[in-house]
């Protein structure tokens, strides 16, 4: 299986001598969905800025498609798709009209506009709403809505900052669907981040659990579980922690 991210080693300090991610590595393959689990503060949202080349790790790398983040970021950027936790929308705008503009950023030709907009109206199951203003929208439309711009150009590797936190069952599951079925049936790949180990147990392939700043464990999820004999995500956190602190 093809490799789309390498991490090597990363690491980042905002002050010196407190390491707010400390030497991970680990990779996601193609058409895998990959969560770092883990809490607040772990350093989910430090590592995706990073290989999102937003910010410049203090040392170490990766490879995005084989471009290094720190030496190739233009590379890196035209082969991912970034959607930060706390993204937004413009209020004022139709969704539809949204989605044209950001298709707009993007596409070179009309027809491509047309074919990424058309593709993320499928995705994103909105309907006539997107006729509606978007400070109309519930949370989990406006997330809906952000999550079919993110991966309506088909990008290499989409990456999304606590993916479905903060919804509804309902459009938590809806979401979860479409991510797999890009995956399953596109071959798409995923960096997901999320602080609901349960939530993400559903959606992922493979997980890495953080806690301070370190990976503590990778693997899939029914292999963490088998191996710390644990009912689920949240169980096997709670024993790789301890056990960590024991030693
Ligand atoms: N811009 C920043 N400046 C200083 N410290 C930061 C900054 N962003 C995050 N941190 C710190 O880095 C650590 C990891 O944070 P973060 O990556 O946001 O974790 P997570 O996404 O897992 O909740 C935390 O201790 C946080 O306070
Ligand atoms: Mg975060």
């Amino acid at each position: 299986m093809n490799e789309i991210l390498r991490v090597e080693e990363l690491s980042k300090s905002y002050k010196k001598g407190k390491k707010a991610v400390d030497s991970l590595s680990f990779s996601v393959h193609e058409g895998e969905i990959f969560a770092l689990i883990g809490p607040n503060g772990a350093g989910k949202t430090t590592t995706i800025r990073m290989i999102a080349t937003l910010i410049t790790p203090t040392s170490g790398d990766a490879f995005v498609d084989g471009h290094s983040i720190i030496r190739e970021a233009d590379k890196v950027r035209s082969a991912i798709t970034y959607l930060p936790d706390e993204a937004g929308a413009y209020k004022t705008m139709k969704g539809i009209d949204y989605l044209y503009f950001m298709a707009g950023l993007f596409c070179k030709t009309s027809e491509e506009t047309e074919r990424c907009v058309s593709r993320a109206v499928k995705m994103c199951g909105l309907g006539d709403r997107l006729e509606e203003r978007i400070n109309g929208y519930s949370r989990g439309m406006i997330r809906k809505l952000l999550l079919s711009r993110a991966v309506m150009t088909r990008p290499k590797l989409a990456i999304l900052d606590e993916a479905t936190s903060g919804l509804d069952v309902i459009n938590a599951l809806d979401i979860r669907k479409t991510i797999k079925q890009l995956s399953k049936e596109e071959g798409m790949s995923f960096l997901l981040s999320s602080h609901n180990m349960l939530e993400i147990e559903y959606v992922s392939d493979r997980v890495g659990i953080m806690n301070r700043g370190n990976l503590m464990v990778t693997g899939s999820v029914e292999e963490l579980k088998s191996r710390y004999s644990a009912a689920n995500l949240e169980e096997v956190f709670e024993r790789v922690v301890n056990s960590d602190e024991i030693r």
